[in-house]
């Protein structure tokens, strides 16, 4: 067995052999056999595999040290398997060093935020996507003026909004994401790059979803296509969390005060004055997670020795027979219309009038199938998608301290590991919710599983 079958495809007993979480099972309400747990929440958090995991231990058992900081073995060893980290992020996005550094954040939001403060003395307004996360969204309304460009009743983005908004307006920074993270919409980030680049615009790309998914290309700095600012995490890449990364050009990293001020930021301290270092450096104040970055550089070159063209032909077909099946579900609206070639394995609905909060525990509490519900951190996308044009009111009854569900759906997001015989099995679940046979009573919170109760055990 290998991680890859001479066919140019997964080899997934091995993949699942490779996941410990896939022996995983939950007793479930209304049966008496424990249930093997289907994990569907792959974009909120994928777990590590156990050559992540063992690459991990061993760093923490054998050369647990800081790094650039000592003479000893411990130290040297540490700082040479950090700074490889850098190396293997530079190859896995095929960006090269000149002119550009990878700055290690703890998450995709700080790597986002870092990038909204780098670039906010910059002349002019950043556009943001309708479609973005709000770690995408948010840091840029703080610190520089925000125009959003719109997206299409489909879930796809409004091109033609964004190439008026960049014609009518001084823009700096396009923030886009790379793919949605409730639609699964991958958007044409080359393309979107050369519109912002002609109107003399930079492109920040959340990598957030994509990383795992599909192969990322930065192209060459002096490319019309090329990608400016990355952002990305090891948590929804098969590492563990607290690892992350911002990808960006020296003009900028290196021509802006720290981020963090610190420890390890500068080249010299007196009294009176500081010299700052260069990028990455001079934007790490503090110790990193120094295990975190290892282990992410792990799961990138497990990512690679998968393939990534057959890992993305795995996640396609897998999510062209779940949208398939789908619509043998009574009832079921997804939200987006999106074929499984332009989207990531991101599938986002709602069945009839049944509250997403509702489907998600039935789906957990009796069939042990791990979604996600809600607005996904996405809300002004998510209240385009379901049609609604309630914000306003919603943001009042907030205010007001009003404590009530404002809607949503829910999301089955796949991963390396998942199979078809598992869409088969949440199918089957959702026809069950559609025609109301579900077993508890969940008004009743005493009747179904509590969490509470479970044993926190390693079995
Ligand atoms: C598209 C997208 N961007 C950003 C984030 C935030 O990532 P992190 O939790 O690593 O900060 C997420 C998390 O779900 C996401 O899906």
């Amino acid at each position: 067995m290998s991680l890859q079958s001479t066919r140019k495809m997964l080899d997934i007993e091995y993949i699942r052999n490779e996941f410990p979480i896939t022996e995983k099972c939950f007793q479930v309400y209304g049966s008496t056999e424990p249930r093997r747990l289907i994990y569907l929440d792959h974009g909120a958090s994928t777990h590590p595999c156990s050559t992540v995991l063992n690459k991990y231990i061993d760093f923490i058992k054998n050369y647990y040290s800081n790094v650039h900081r000592g003479k000893h073995y411990l130290s040297m060893i540490s700082t040479e398997l950090f700074d490889r980290v850098y190396e293997t992020i530079f190859s896995y996005i095929h960006a090269t060093r000149d002119d550009n550094a990878i700055v290690l954040t703890a998450n995709t939001t700080s790597a986002l935020d870092m990038t909204a403060w780098l670039m906010k003395d910059h002349e002019g307004l950043t556009l943001v996507s309708l479609m973005e996360h709000h770690s995408n969204d948010l840091p840029h309304r703080h610190r520089s003026e925000v125009k959003h460009f719109g997206v299409n009743p489909d879930g796809t983005l409004d091109m033609n909004d964004l190439e008026h908004k960049l014609k009518t307006n001084k823009v700096k920074l396009v923030a886009v994401t790379g793919a949605s993270n409730v639609t699964g919409f991958i958007t044409d980030i080359h393309k979107i790059a050369e519109l912002a680049h002609n109107h003399g615009a930079r492109i920040l790309v959340d990598a957030a979803q994509l990383l795992a998914h599909k192969e990322i290309d930065v192209l060459p700095n002096n490319a019309p296509g090329h990608i400016d600012f990355l952002a990305a995490a090891g948590h929804k890449a098969y590492a563990p969390f607290g690892s992350a990364f911002l990808f960006g050009p020296r003009d900028v990293l290196d021509t802006v005060q720290p981020y963090v001020p610190g420890g390890g930021t500068v080249m010299y301290v007196s009294e009176h004055d500081y010299i700052y270092a260069s990028s990455p450096d001079r934007h790490q104040g503090g110790t990193p997670n120094i295990a975190g970055a290892i282990a992410l550089a792990e799961s990138l070159n497990f990512l690679s020795a998968a393939g990534l063209e057959n890992i993305r032909t795995h996640e396609v077909e897998l999510t062209s027979y779940a949208l398939q099946r789908l619509k043998e579900v009574p009832d079921i609206r997804l939200l987006g219309d999106i074929p499984a070639e332009n989207r990531l394995g991101v599938i986002t609905f709602n069945i009839g009038d049944i509250s997403n909060g509702l489907v998600a525990d039935i789906l957990n509490h009796e069939a042990a199938i791990a979604t996600r519900n809600g607005r996904f951190c996405a809300h002004p996308y998510v209240s385009y998608l379901l049609g609604r044009n309630d914000s306003e009111d919603i943001i009042t009854r907030l205010r007001s301290g009003e404590k009530f569900d404002i809607g949503g759906a829910v999301r089955i997001s796949f991963g390396i590991f998942n199979t078809e015989s598992e869409v088969d099995d949440v199918v089957e679940n959702l026809k069950m919710i559609a025609e109301r046979r579900w077993k508890a009573n969940y008004d009743d919170t005493s009747a179904y599983f509590d969490c509470k109760g479970v044993q926190l055990s390693s079995s």
